[in-house]
């Protein structure tokens, strides 16, 4: 454990509340939490009947067979209904939803009515293609409002939505789409990034050029007017589509279990998992989490996740927890450093953002850039500031909170998985004293515990992070392997579910997330997996044998690194072994793509032939990692080979 864990330094500075801003807070006291732990059940259905419309009241808020989960049973309700209609008939129509911009600089203001109709009309598209409840439909799109639009109609309708984040390859696409059976791809020309079109329906082509058979169709939308080969038959313009759909498309009540969508995310295997999400209970927790962690006031409020929708922050805090809030969200296409490095807090300033979300790694990008680029805007409208997706280091949080938040503002540190749905490890800011780099406390209605190599509770040190009760937005398994859904999570830790990660209790009670303790690498804030870049690495002609490690590094958390062994007959080069990264990005997709490839002439391994990660990565630890391929001096060889001995011997 300690090797995982290894030193953490406890911060003693804590933030208390601004008590002005506790005084106007949603909650700012422990009733949540008091009603949470004196019946859980009954708190969460008394959120489910608060924070939701039903169509049909449910009769059991719980089925519990480990580890299948059902809430809210007997329920009925249309999630869209819940985002959209609602706010219509209650006369909030003309409220905006979206403050879209794209990255040139061009903006688009849709309200609640018009999102409403462009769902409406999309779902009738689905409809005329032969979509309905049970089938699935991949989305491999940018930052653009079809985006939302595409997801609300499928959900509409009961079609459970697959997005595939943008950054990923054809591969990838195939992969996802085989495993999901998905019957039709909602894609775009390309959206905009650093200035230029970044090509997304040429890697459709590409994709369905080599497999993905159940597609039957693709329906493309128009963001930079590209020339397209657009395949008879098969390709659809979204706007011609559009241009004839009826304007109505009736909510239709459905089962509170019914399947909403499949996201994926990478696991210790090459295999990614079709992470499950269902209806009532992931829009129960994610309203929830989404009302109390922002303190969000939607008459008021101007709400920024800038994340991608690609992710799950994207689809439970940019698509269904805000719009079923009602809130007016502000969505960003493009790169934060586009056209220059204040992008962000110049959006910030002009739509007076109230709430900003974001992860430690764009953070640390920023402070990077300098304090000077947020300095030029007026960012006083900001009450809340948000952090997701690694563990925040107490320097970029103190960064945050004085450079963004003006040293007055609650900063919350969220911890959540794809598998969560929600929230579950935050702050809430109306309550909640705060310690630069802890995530705190599980919300009200979640239950977290760290245990030790024994399934031992701990309660003060460091420990494995599990969840004791099923929570209402838990993933309802993997799509297709039930078995591999209670291996993964449930088998490590008996009557636990175990989120792969590694915590630290301090004497307070605080928790602190120090990362991931399984063979997944955080690389600016996203998943991925050592196996799946190893798989790709040692699918290049010229690699025999490959070793992946999450490096430190200073902005994105953790670099890749990849050591090779190359086969017989091939000459260790830098042009080789760039080939050989560029072929991961390809396979993968470039977020996947390692920092550095470094050609070694043989792999430190145990006697049982196990690779040596831990002396991987502390030899790329100890190395300036160049951005491209290293070949090993025979420094680093020596070293790894007489680590590995020494090590081999202890
Ligand atoms: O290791 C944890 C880290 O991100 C993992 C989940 O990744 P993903 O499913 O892609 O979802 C990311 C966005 C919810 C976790 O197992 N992680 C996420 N948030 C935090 C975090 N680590 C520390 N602190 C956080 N706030």
């Amino acid at each position: 454990m300690s090797e995982t864990i290894g030193v953490y330094e406890i911060e003693d500075r804590s933030f208390p509340p601004p008590p002005d801003f506790a005084a106007q807070a949603n909650t700012n006291d422990r009733s949540l939490y008091e009603e949470a732990e004196a019946d859980y059940e009954a708190f969460w259905a008394r959120q489910a009947r608060e924070l939701v419309t039903w169509s049909k009241d449910f009769h059991t808020t719980l089925e519990w067979e480990l580890p299948f989960a059902k809430w809210f049973v007997g329920g009925e309700l249309n999630i869209t209904a819940n985002c959209l209609d609602r706010h219509v008939e209650a006369g909030r129509g003309d409220k905006v939803a979206y403050h879209w911009e794209g990255e040139p600089g061009d903006t688009v203001t849709i309200t609640y009515a018009e999102l409403l109709t462009e769902v409406c009309k999309f779902a009738n598209v689905l409809k005329a293609q032969g979509l309905g409840k049970g089938d699935r439909v991949a989305i491999y799109m940018p930052m653009i409002l079809e985006l939302p639009i595409a997801m609300l109609a499928c959900a509409r309708i009961g079609v459970a939505h697959s997005v595939i984040f943008g950054g990923f390859s054809a591969d990838a696409i195939v992969d996802r789409c085989d495993d999901a059976e998905a019957r039709l791809i909602i894609t775009a020309d390309a959206g905009y990034r650093r200035g230029a079109p970044s090509p997304l329906k040429a890697t459709v082509d590409t994709a369905l050029a080599s497999g993905a058979p159940t597609v039957e169709k693709v329906i493309v939308a128009n963001r930079c007017d590209l020339e397209l080969d657009m395949v008879d038959g098969r390709d659809l313009w979204w706007h011609e589509l559009m241009a004839d759909a009826a304007e109505h498309c009736p909510a239709e009540p459905m089962d509170s279990e019914q399947l909403l969508y499949i996201l994926y995310t990478s696991g210790t295997t090459a295999k990614p998992k079709g992470i499950m999400h269902t209806t009532g209970g992931y829009l129960t927790q994610v309203a929830f989490s989404h009302k109390y962690v922002f303190d969000i006031k939607p008459e008021t409020d101007i709400y920024w996740c800038a994340a991608d929708i690609g992710w799950v922050t994207g689809h439970s805090y940019i698509v269904y927890g805000p719009l079923a809030n009602g809130v007016t969200s502000v969505m960003y296409e493009g790169t934060p450093d586009t056209p220059s490095q204040d992008r962000l807090w110049d959006i910030a300033e002009r739509y007076g953002v109230t709430q900003l979300y974001t992860a430690p790694t764009a953070i640390r990008m920023f402070m990077k850039w300098g304090a000077q680029e947020p300095a030029k805007h007026d960012l006083s409208t900001l009450r809340v500031l948000g952090t997701v997706g690694e563990p925040i280091n107490p320097e970029a949080w103190m960064w945050y909170h004085e450079h963004i938040g003006g040293n007055g503002r609650p900063i919350v540190d969220t911890w959540w998985q794809t598998e969560t749905g929600g929230h579950m490890i935050s702050p809430l800011p109306g309550v909640t004293t705060t310690k630069p780099g802890s995530a705190c406390h599980a919300i009200p209605g979640v239950f977290a515990e760290l245990v030790d190599d024994n399934g031992n509770v701990v309660t003060n040190g460091g420990g494995y992070l599990t969840i004791t009760r099923p929570w209402p937005a838990m993933l309802r398994g993997i799509w297709g392997d039930d078995e591999r859904y209670r291996e993964t999570y449930w088998s490590t830790f008996e009557g636990r579910y175990f989120a792969g990660d590694g915590a630290k209790l301090d004497d307070d009670g605080y928790l602190w997330l120090l990362g991931r303790v399984d063979d997944v690498m955080n690389i600016s804030g996203h998943r991925i997996s050592t196996t799946e870049v190893e798989s790709a690495l040692v699918d290049h002609a010229s690699v025999a044998e490959a070793a992946v490690v999450g490096a430190t590094d200073d902005v994105t958390g953790q670099a890749i690194v990849g050591y090779v062994i190359l086969r017989g007959g091939n000459e260790p080069s830098q042009e080789l072994g760039d080939e050989i990264r560029e072929h991961v990005g390809v396979k993968l997709g470039k977020i996947a793509r390692p920092k550095t490839v470094i050609i070694v002439p043989d792999l430190p391994k145990t006697r049982s032939g196990k690779i040596m990660r831990r002396l991987l990565r502390d030899v790329a630890d100890g190395r300036e990692l160049g951005d491209t391929t290293t070949l090993a001096d025979p420094g680093v060889v020596t070293e790894i080979a007489d680590r590995a001995a020494t090590d081999d011997e202890a």
